[in-house]
């Protein structure tokens, strides 16, 4: 009897939970969707590019080296470090033959082309950093991360 009341109690408090997390996934969604409208993206649906799972796991191993260059990137900045910056950008961001590789895999013209794109800025970005000029640095830095954030918006695994 007992057993079956704290079984009752449980399952009544997990309905209440799982209520309570749907609203706020609810309140979330509704967040973001006004934030994506305030952006003037109005994509909500981002479109999978269906990934098998070893790609997968290699892209987001990519994605995080990508991260990871942009973060030392702006550390050499703050040291006045233009020429190892340079060299980051070119062999972490640029279009190696790696990268071009990896980027011609991919079955969605568009997603290569967005991905051919960013590899190129990350080519100008080497490029501007080699001038010592920060300004100019940073304007290029944005326009790279530009792509980082465009992609992301649009594309999934
Ligand atoms: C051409 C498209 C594209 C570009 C450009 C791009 N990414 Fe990604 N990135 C993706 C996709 C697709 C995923 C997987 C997202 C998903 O399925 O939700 C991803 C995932 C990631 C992740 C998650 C990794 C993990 O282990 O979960 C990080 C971090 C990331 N990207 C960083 C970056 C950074 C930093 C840049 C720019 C310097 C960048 N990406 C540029 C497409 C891109």
């Amino acid at each position: 009897m007992k057993k079956t009341m704290l079984a009752t109690a449980t399952i009544i408090l997990l309905g209440f939970s799982m209520n309570a997390c749907a609203e706020a996934n609810h309140q979330a969604m509704h967040e973001m969707m006004m934030q994506q409208n305030q952006m003037s993206a109005p994509q909500v649906e981002r479109t999978s590019l269906h990934l098998p799972p070893a790609m997968k796991q290699h892209q987001l191993s990519n994605m995080r080296s990508h991260l990871e260059a942009v973060q030392s990137i702006i550390g050499l900045l703050t040291e006045d470090k233009y020429v190892e910056a340079s060299a980051v950008a070119y062999s972490k961001l640029g279009a190696t033959p790696e990268m071009l590789k990896m980027c011609n895999m991919f079955a969605n013209e568009d997603f290569k082309k967005l991905g051919l794109a960013f590899h190129k800025s990350g080519d100008d970005l080497g490029d501007a950093l080699k001038t010592g000029n920060l300004k100019q640095s940073l304007q290029a830095l944005h326009t790279t991360m530009n792509y980082c954030v465009s992609c992301h918006a649009t594309y999934r695994q």
